[in-house]
């Protein structure tokens, strides 16, 4: 097959006219902070996961930060995955916390119940449970032995049925790779009213919103209430209209932006069986996250590179950067082995069926020349092995 001119990303947001429609009446309307389109995006949005308040924020690290400080847990220890982004190990330490990094599952790469429990120490205050490229955290099983704080990670699970309604707070993000994207945004989800309303205020340094003085909201008097008190500490976190206008329309598609998705996680399933790993089910697909041998993943990122197909890894663990490192010194088994299989395949709107045809060609290309028979391989037939199980 003829190598490709143009690079095949891995991820990638799609937009078109109904988002450019949303955001010129945005832009012509003349109000472009926060007004009538966030609060019709978190209406919207809190209908969707079966939350009663949403608060729209400018990203999840911002989303999940500010919990932190409403709930004021400071100064203690927090439990997180190892395999996730760097957001869930750094917002406790900028609380001022220890980041407890614990192991995952090796098949849902999900942080490990067992493991968390092991890991809790007397000042535990906060778990924060990713829902890894869609796929469900166990947090059923962590609240067998745990009843304390829960921040669910619902980054990639936007959105999987049932999501956002296991912890006691949910945060999403709608940066640009997300199935949701806006450019960057994030949400934050719970059914707590007083809290809902310190959030909201804290998410604008303790000040009411413009929007809702202008609008009169908060007084009987004529004009625009242009005074206001300040009791909370709060910063500068909230979404503006303008994100909120893609993300209106981001969130009309997203059915049909899934099941697209999903397409694709079956094609590689399917298509693929004799090739890779395919990764447990996952709603959203956030990330199609496959697993090959360890000895291979490297090489066969560099070919497909060659080819003009990004790919990418989700993720190197937590535990093994620097920032968090040495608050960590302990054995990963499953995270250090897991992880070196890891290989994010190219999953997003953008591609077509020629696409997918594309990168399952030069993946088994790859194995191809390498003479690779890896249906008899060894770790094939381990790994097989657990998938049946598990089935
Ligand atoms: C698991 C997880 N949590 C949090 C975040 C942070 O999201 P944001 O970029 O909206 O801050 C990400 C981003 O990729 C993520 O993967």
């Amino acid at each position: 097959m003829k190598i490709r001119d143009k690079m095949l990303s891995v991820l990638q947001p799609v937009g078109g006219k109904e988002e450019v429609e949303e955001l010129r009446d945005t832009i012509e309307s003349g109000w472009w902070a926060k007004g009538p389109k966030v609060a019709k995006f978190e209406k919207e949005f809190a209908e969707m996961v079966g939350a009663k308040y949403a608060i729209a924020v400018t990203s999840a690290t911002h989303g999940q930060d500010l919990v932190l400080k409403a709930l004021e847990i400071k100064d203690c220890d927090i439990i997180n995955p190892t395999i996730s982004f760097m957001t869930t190990a750094v917002v406790p330490l900028w609380n001022n916390c220890t980041t407890n990094i614990v192991d995952v599952d090796p098949y849902t790469m999900c942080m490990d119940p067992e493991d968390v429990r092991r890991s809790l120490k007397p000042n535990t205050k906060a778990i924060i449970a990713v829902n890894q490229a869609g796929v469900p955290a166990d947090i059923d099983a962590i609240r067998e032995f745990y009843d304390g704080f829960i921040l669910e990670d619902c980054a990639h699970s936007c959105y999987t049925p049932g999501a956002g309604t296991k912890g006691d707070i949910a945060v999403w993000s709608f940066q640009a790779v997300k199935t949701m994207p806006c450019g960057d945004g994030g949400m934050i989800t719970l059914n707590d009213k007083e809290l809902y309303e310190k959030l909201v205020s804290m998410t604008w340094l303790g000040i009411t919103s413009t929007y809702s003085r202008v609008k009169n909201m908060h007084s009987d008097k004529p004009g625009y209430s242009w005074d206001y008190e300040v009791d909370l500490l709060g910063y500068k976190c909230y979404m503006i209209d303008i994100m909120a206008s893609i993300c209106l329309q981001q969130m009309k598609k997203l059915p049909k932006n899934l099941e697209w998705r999903r397409h694709v996680q079956k094609r590689y399933n399917e298509e693929l069986a004799d090739c890779i790993i395919a990764p447990p089910h996952s709603e959203t697909v956030q990330y199609y996250c496959a697993k090959v041998p360890p000895e291979h993943r490297d090489m066969l990122i560099d070919y497909l590179a060659s080819k003009n197909i990004h790919t990418s890894v989700h993720f190197k663990p937590l535990h093994k950067y620097n920032v968090v490192k040495s608050m960590n010194q302990r054995e990963y088994p499953v995270a250090d082995v897991e992880w070196k299989k890891l290989i994010s395949l190219p999953c997003h709107p953008g591609m077509n069926d020629e696409d997918i045809d594309y990168v399952m060609y030069w993946v088994r290309e790859y194995f191809a020349e390498m003479k690779h028979t890896y249906v008899t391989d060894d770790y094939m037939v381990h790994h097989g092995a657990i998938v049946e199980e598990r089935k």
